[in-house]
């Protein structure tokens, strides 16, 4: 069993409380009133973006902060202000959001798949110095379910092999690693604020933090549109001067660039969650908790291992179901938990490498125009097929992912008495 701290029921309930209904509190509707009454010009009239920005960098332990449109061209951004590009290989895991890994392939670069440990379910460093080649450029360890990934060897990697470390924490706020608050290890980190996590700016949305001047100006400036007017500071000082900004001779795209910023109105929304993030936390790691209770000590439920060190954030609370020793398979045992009441037990993604279109490898159409297959690309990975990541096929079919999403105590309890009646019928 998980050593998840344990909360009583009355305090436990005093976190539910301050979550407000449908995700929206009065934080959100006055930071949403302000934009509303600035109204809209040509740019954010009430700075709402620079304002998200700044408590994001703060609170996630970081020098600078950007938000765009969602969490996967964040990682894009990260991958492009790094170099990646036609010739070059990205390491990411084979079991994570497939945005893991496009985000690799909109660069023109050649995802490589990494495999997983099969305790923690997040990559395992040692394959990703196997999978190491002179093509490679940057690392994308992703902090899965809200685990942070074995941090130090990737770090050591990539320092030997000049490598960039982008780490994908769409799923994991406030987790910690050997004491250190994730997001703030790699070069940069990627979030995402899509509907699902721990915090949303309405449906979409993501950012990324960053300590690094420089390269956080590259990212900026590849999300927006290679403007050379844009710097690392949310709030810098415009460096061109205006008669020169405004004049007819002025070339505004000395790089090249995106647009991937994020409306003024999701920044809005960001803020308020952002402010009460603690809590979101909090009744995620409670519902855990729940979960964990209800699993007891069954020998065939096996759960998502945290190591001595780590602060896990509970995106999902995940384990992996033997078969063997349940005696029932794992759709048996889905159907059972929803017949008990549960709100439908997801599987884990299919591993990305399998998915169809990396089988096909059909990203830009036929197969022998992707990154694999461009002149530049000196490397072997021509194509995608079972056996890459043995680990990552064999783990994924056995998990069960329980949400922990709810936003109000007794749903959560509900939830945890579904797995708990599942658990006493198969014993
Ligand atoms: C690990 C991971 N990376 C990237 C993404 C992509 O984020 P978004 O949906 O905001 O584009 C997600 C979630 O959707 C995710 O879970």
């Amino acid at each position: 069993m998980q050593d998840i701290q344990r909360t009583s029921e009355y305090q436990a309930r005093e976190v539910f409380s301050r979550l407000p209904a449908g995700r929206v509190g009065e934080q959100d509707r006055k930071y949403m009133n302000e934009v509303l009454d600035a109204g809209f010009g040509n740019s954010d009239r009430c700075d709402m973006n620079v304002r998200f920005e700044k408590a994001l960098a703060e609170k996630f332990s970081a020098k600078y902060a950007v938000t765009c449109a969602n969490g996967t061209v964040s990682l894009h951004a990260c991958l492009a202000a790094a170099g990646a590009g036609p010739g070059d290989e990205v390491i990411v895991p084979s079991l994570t959001a497939a945005a893991t890994a496009t985000s690799v392939v909109y660069c023109g670069a050649v995802p490589v798949f990494a495999d997983i440990s099969p305790d923690t379910f997040t990559m395992d460093p040692e394959d990703v110095r196997r999978k190491v080649t002179p093509h490679t450029k940057a690392i994308i360890p992703v902090s899965l379910y809200g685990l942070a990934c074995d941090m130090d060897p990737i770090m050591e990697i990539a320092r030997e092999y000049d490598l960039t470390v982008i780490e994908d924490n769409a799923q994991c706020y406030l987790g910690t690693y050997k004491g250190q608050p994730v997001g703030a290890i790699g070069h940069a980190s990627s979030w995402s604020f899509q509907g699902s996590k721990h915090m949303t700016t309405g449906g979409d949305g993501g950012a990324v933090t960053c300590s690094d001047r420089e390269y956080m100006k590259r990212i900026k400036r590849v999300m927006g549109f290679g403007y050379p007017t844009i710097e690392a500071e949310s709030d810098a000082p415009r460096t061109v001067p205006r008669d020169v900004r405004q004049d007819r001779d002025f070339r505004r795209h000395p790089t090249f660039g995106y647009n991937f910023r994020m409306p003024v109105t999701s920044a809005a929304l960001g803020l308020a969650q952002l402010e009460r993030l603690e809590d979101l936390v909090e009744a995620r790691r409670i519902i855990a908790g729940l979960y964990e209770d209800a699993a007891g000590d069954v020998p065939w439920l096996i759960r998502q291992k945290v190591p001595e060190g780590y602060g896990h954030s509970w995106w999902a609370y995940v384990c992996r179901v033997d078969e063997q020793m349940l005696g029932a398979d794992w759709r048996t045992f889905r159907k059972k938990f929803i017949e008990f009441g549960g709100d439908g037990l997801y599987s884990a993604w299919y591993p990305v490498h399998l998915e169809p279109t990396f089988l096909r490898m059909n990203f830009y159409g036929d197969a022998y125009r992707a990154p694999n297959f461009h002149p530049l690309y000196k490397g072997n990975v021509k194509s995608y097929s079972r056996g890459d990541c043995p680990v990552c096929e064999e783990v994924q079919r056995t998990l069960v992912q329980f949400k922990t999403s709810f936003q109000d105590y007794d749903t959560a309890v509900q939830q945890a008495e579904a797995l708990k009646k599942t658990v006493e019928y198969f014993s």
